[in-house]
């Protein structure tokens, strides 16, 4: 299974949603492909947010060593599945499909968790401490059941 997380920035939501994702993985000796990008291109190569470095990190996970990337068309390609944060996300990637196949691959990432509800992992940016660990909550929920849904054969 190959799989990407996909932000706007990517330095706070999809680059821990990555390294959950990984750290989870790795406790179930499951070898899936585990990637994150942004659909901006404002913090190319830059590591992500110290705030959220130090939430993941209040929690035994590492994202500090990963890099910003902005998505691009040849990810449909590279990946099974692309999991969009909230819904400005899923629309700037959805535009960029150019047939079905594409498209179906991309969703939100929360509909994993609570199916039909159409949640969003809310941006923590512009937030407080207490914003950062509702997004490592959301995700360390959300991923458990991402892995649930699709651990068959692929
Ligand atoms: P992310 O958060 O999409 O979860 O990485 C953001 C990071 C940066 C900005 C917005 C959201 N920004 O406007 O620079």
């Amino acid at each position: 299974m190959h799989i990407l997380m996909v932000c706007l920035g990517n330095i706070c939501r999809s680059p821990l949603a990555e390294g959950i994702l990984k750290k989870k993985l790795e406790e179930r000796s499951l070898s899936w492909v585990v990637d994150s990008c942004g659909t901006a291109n404002y913090h190319i190569g830059k590591a992500p947010d110290k705030r959220m470095i130090q939430t993941a990190a209040s929690y035994n996970t590492d994202i500090s060593q990963l890099k910003a990337r902005q998505f691009s068309k040849a990810d449909f390609e590279k990946f099974d599945l692309i999991f969009s944060m909230d819904k400005n996300n899923l629309e700037d990637v959805l535009r960029l499909a150019q047939n079905n196949d594409q498209r179906q691959k991309v969703r939100l990432l929360l509909n994993e968790w609570k199916p039909g509800l159409d949640l969003e992992v809310p941006d923590p940016y512009y937030g407080t401490t207490k914003d950062f660990i509702h997004v490592y909550k959301l995700l360390d929920e959300a991923l458990d059941s991402l892995i649930t849904n699709w651990n068959v054969e692929k």
